[in-house]
């Protein structure tokens, strides 16, 4: 959901973006199904599709957290083509991250399980920025908040959700490892990146 300037070209890349949101949600909506049908209940299946949700997320996260650090650092096909469709990325990682926390919401509901109140507390101020992040992804809103003030949601917000990223991931290395550090290693790197494209751009 970081910043994109409007598509002036027409064709395909024009609409890549609504068709990827569009891809997300079908392929989401046929893991969840699948799911349903192999655990056989939706009370089975939850404890098995709330991490699969949330490495998911991560990726796209990621993809729209480095896309203009690897086209400054990197520049070629891959950075145009993430810059072109950030908008969408972030708006995919949104959709997804959102079938997360309505999966894990059921979870607290319908099942024993309990998560402390700075646990729900933190997570909870991800999706008011995540959701903040998620309506302001457009033209209009760039324009009615300003260049600067839109900038300012948009780093701060992803950062926040950096940070639960690595909060929740973190922790449980010793648990999960070599698989547990992934995330908190790909997400290192991306501030890593983030890093040196803004000493690049300050040369
Ligand atoms: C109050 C809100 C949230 C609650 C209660 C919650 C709860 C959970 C639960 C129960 C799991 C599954 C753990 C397992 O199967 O072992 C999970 C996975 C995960 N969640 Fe959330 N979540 C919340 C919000 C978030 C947010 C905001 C983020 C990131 C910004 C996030 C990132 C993750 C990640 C990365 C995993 C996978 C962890 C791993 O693979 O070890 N969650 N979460």
């Amino acid at each position: 959901m970081t910043g994109q300037k409007p598509q002036k070209s027409g064709g395909f890349a024009l609409n890549q973006g609504p068709t990827m949101i569009v891809c997300v949600g079908v392929l989401l909506a046929i893991f969840l199904a699948g799911s349903l049908s192999v655990w056989g209940s939706y009370l089975n299946m939850l404890p098995n599709v709330m991490k699969p949700t949330a490495w998911l997320a991560f990726a796209l996260f990621i993809m729209a957290f480095t896309a203009s650090s690897l086209q400054i650092l990197f520049p070629g096909s891959y950075g145009r083509w993430a810059m072109k469709n950030r908008r969408y990325i972030g708006l995919s990682f949104a959709l997804v991250h959102f079938i997360h926390a309505g999966l894990v919401l059921s979870n607290l509901i319908f099942t024993e399980a309990t998560r402390t109140a700075p646990v729900l507390t933190g997570g909870g101020l991800a999706y008011v920025f995540l959701g903040l992040m998620a309506i302001t992804s457009n033209n209009a809103s760039v324009r009615k908040l300003g260049a600067k003030n839109w900038k300012r949601l948009h780093k701060v917000g992803s950062y926040y959700i950096w940070v639960i990223f690595m909060a929740t991931t973190v922790p449980e290395i010793p648990l999960s490892w070599p698989m547990g550090a992934i995330i908190p290693l790909i997400g290192l790197a991306a501030v890593g990146l983030r890093i040196a494209a803004h000493h690049k751009l300050k040369k």
